[in-house]
């Protein structure tokens, strides 16, 4: 299968549009080695045609502009590759982006329970585009990691857990979890075996998150901070990054330490907060998470499992 990285960037984006931290006013001025990103999603495909796209970020259209394996092919007057739409969670930098959608209706959209609450409730975008041809088909996301596949997208086999995490914001479940109000995703390509874990948000790795790891080729997950007081530090806000479900890379049972024992697997860190140190390509912490043989994602950047 092929995995296509539409948006490497968390919420806000690379760089944020109000923001002047160092990472931010350094891309402006040209003065860093380092590169914009929009906001978080992927899209994987077993046959190159058909695609399974992850999250509708605000950046959708421009991510569909970027990448021409998101674009119609020579099938008629209106078309698109994107066969099915999957919801990691119901965050604004998830889902705005299903909006700009809204002239394919209906979509085929699979998410949890609690997120479809969300999304039909507090930021009821699924309500409100049933005025655009009905809007979407929704079929809800189980989170027992029982296996599954999406029939209009032969070739991919699914599985899906609860992971620690926050509710946006906005949601009646943001201090209070739900099971389902995040997910990770494992996606099998069936004839060659390969398996990709998908987690852009994760406030914790439990040994279940480990286990499942260990199955897994390839684990794309939070990159989204590096210290756990990365905002408050730089002045940039009071919450830490625990409080907003993001285990950050460094220190004791950070994402480095939980990846390090995880030798086979390729490891590359998705969802990055334009805050953190390791989005400068020349900055120390950049080089440690090289030599501790972590990537860090990038728009545009493909994998092949
Ligand atoms: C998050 O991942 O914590 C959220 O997307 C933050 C936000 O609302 O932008
Ligand atoms: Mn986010
Ligand atoms: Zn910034």
């Amino acid at each position: 299968m092929e995995i296509l990285v539409l948006g490497s960037g968390a919420g806000g984006g690379f760089p944020q549009w109000n923001c002047n931290c160092p990472n931010c006013s350094g891309y402006r001025n040209g003065t860093l080695n380092i590169t914009a990103r929009t906001q978080s999603s992927i899209a994987i495909s077993s046959n190159g045609e058909d695609w399974l796209l992850f999250n509708t970020s605000p950046d959708l259209l421009q991510q569909i502009s970027q990448n021409p394996e998101m674009q119609p092919r020579a099938k008629g007057l209106r078309d698109t590759p994107i066969k099915a739409i999957l919801y990691i969670d119901s965050q604004i930098d998830h889902t705005t982006g299903l909006l700009m959608l809204r002239e394919g209706c209906p979509h085929l959209v699979y998410s949890t329970e609690m997120a479809y609450q969300d999304l039909t409730t507090g930021f009821p975008i699924f309500e409100l585009l049933k005025s655009w041809n009905g809007g979407i088909n929704h079929r809800t996301l189980g989170v027992d990691g029982e296996a599954f596949e999406i029939p209009e997208l032969p070739g991919l086999r699914l599985r899906v857990w609860d992971v620690d995490g926050k509710a946006p914001p906005y949601s009646p479940h943001r201090h209070d979890q739900h099971r389902g109000d995040n997910i990770a995703v494992q996606i099998e390509d069936i004839k060659s075996g390969g398996k990709l874990f998908y987690a852009p948000g994760l406030n914790s790795v439990n040994d279940k998150v480990l286990d499942i790891m260990k199955t897994s080729d390839c684990l794309m997950v939070d990159g989204t901070f590096w210290t756990n007081d990365e905002m408050h530090a730089l002045g940039l806000g009071d919450k830490m990054a625990s409080d907003m479900g993001h285990l950050p890379q460094s220190g004791k049972n950070g994402m480095m330490e939980m990846l390090a024992p995880l030798e086979k697997q390729r490891k590359i860190l998705i969802h990055i907060n334009n805050s953190n140190p390791i989005l400068n390509e020349d900055s120390p912490q950049r080089a440690e998470l090289k030599s501790a043989n972590i990537e860090v994602a990038y728009d545009g950047m493909k994998v092949t499992l």
